[in-house]
């Protein structure tokens, strides 16, 4: 979600005749988008922010903008601790931003209405709804991004055409429950049913998906629709159903193991992908060992595993954190070594054979793509493959990528 609210400024600012650069020494402002959902990412951009704020010593001039979830959550208190910030900006006021950051510079830009450019990429993420009204335990996001909306469709599906129109093969629909839209009468799937017509679009991908809402129609269209990818990202969390209960996640492991029988039943090549908090207060051995063995059975295609960290205002920061740090420490690595294990087990099945990918771009001649599953495929290539399906023969498997020739 922040990777595409940056892209989206980025696109406003090059209308304003702004441009980015990679270097601090050439930028007259510094935007820096943040993430609430776990202590690390905040302590990062705090750290981040004590590196700008020695450069600002030097140079005086340069702005130093701090927008998303944190500058919503901290506000003004992030001013407290770093004087040095010139603008804080809210994740639910993020589409004024780039406005109000040309303002730093000159205020003849609020009467200027820009059309964001379009980038020509492949692949183009596209946000169809906002906030979250799920209250999870443990989770700042419906706090910090607020009530959930849905885009309206129209608007999705015309962005959608023109961003193929410049070039975009593959779309990336995005939201915190993608499984939840719902304007007027168009819920998720008759959502990808209108995106799926539009000409010269190969591919769709969503993130993020809910348990208690992924519906019988999503399966099928995931079943029956070409464009639609074999991929979905589910996140389970945990396997034990007192942990679950206590997350208020509202679904039992029993439920979560069904619907991936489902999945893999009518999508027989499907990777599923999850999320998996460890250390959760009150998670005893038994129950990680519960959650262990779910990745064990499951075999997901990857999975992100966290360390419960409390969230200010959420029900489980009232929760005593009563899982040691060593032993949240100890639960993370033997997660991670377990998926790694059964990942690599995943990309050795695929050495020689012949996988059909998505081309998103070339570099030094050599192309990087993607399967339906979303493993990336690297190999030597030329520009005109960029946006093309080609056939890769699979010669070589690490956990994250995949080499091979083309075919
Ligand atoms: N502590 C640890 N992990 C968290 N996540 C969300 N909130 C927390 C938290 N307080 C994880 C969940 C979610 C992912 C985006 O981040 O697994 O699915
Ligand atoms: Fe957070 Fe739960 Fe909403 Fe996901 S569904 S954003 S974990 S509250």
């Amino acid at each position: 979600m922040n990777v595409c609210d940056s892209d989206m400024l980025d696109s406003v600012f090059l209308a304003y005749g702004a441009s980015k650069v990679n270097n601090l020494s050439e930028a007259d402002v510094v935007i820096l988008n943040t993430c609430s959902v776990r202590v690390q990412s905040e302590q990062k951009a705090f750290s981040y922010l004590g590196r700008v704020k020695e450069f600002k010593q030097k140079k005086t001039c340069i702005k130093i903008v701090v927008i998303g979830c944190m500058a919503e959550r901290l506000g003004h208190n992030i001013k407290k601790r770093f004087n040095s910030v010139d603008l804080i900006i809210g994740a639910k006021d993020i589409d004024n931003a780039a406005l109000r950051i040309m303002n730093l510079f000159c205020t003849n830009y609020s009467a200027k209405k820009v059309n964001p450019e379009i980038k020509s990429e492949i692949v183009r993420y596209v946000t169809i709804m906002r906030g979250c009204d799920n209250y999870c335990s443990y989770c700042t996001v419906p706090f910090v991004r607020g009530r959930e909306i849905s885009i309206n469709y129209e608007t999705i599906v015309n962005k959608c055409s023109s961003m193929v129109k410049n070039g975009a093969r593959e779309i990336i629909l995005l939201g915190q429950n993608v499984n939840s839209y719902q304007y007027e009468d168009i819920n998720f799937a008759s959502l990808i049913k209108k995106i799926v017509t539009i000409e010269n679009l190969e591919r769709i991908r969503f993130i993020t998906n809910h348990p208690k809402d992924l519906s019988d129609d999503l399966v099928k269209i995931m079943a029956t629709e070409p464009k639609v990818c074999s991929h979905i990202h589910l996140p389970m969390q945990s396997a034990s159903d007192k942990i679950l209960k206590a997350m208020n996640r509202k679904y039992s492991y029993e439920h979560y193991l069904k619907l991936i029988k489902k999945l893999r039943t009518a999508v027989p090549s499907v990777s599923v992908t999850t999320d998996i908090i460890v250390g959760f207060p009150g998670e005893t051995n038994e129950d990680f060992e519960n959650t262990l063995k779910a990745v064990k059975t499951i075999r997901f295609g990857g999975l992100y595993v966290f360390r419960y960290s409390p969230r200010p205002n959420t029900t489980a920061a009232a929760m005593i954190d009563d899982v040691p740090f060593e032993e949240k420490k100890r639960r993370h690595a033997i997660i991670l070594k377990e998926s790694n294990k059964i990942s690599i087990e995943i990309v050795s099945e695929m050495l020689g054979s012949i996988q059909q990918v998505l081309v998103e771009e070339i570099k030094n001649g050599i192309i990087k793509a993607r399967t339906r599953t979303g493993r990336k495929v690297f190999a030597e290539g030329r520009k005109e493959y960029v946006g093309k399906h080609i056939n890769v023969n699979i010669k070589e498997a690490k956990i994250n990528s995949l080499f091979g020739d083309i075919v």
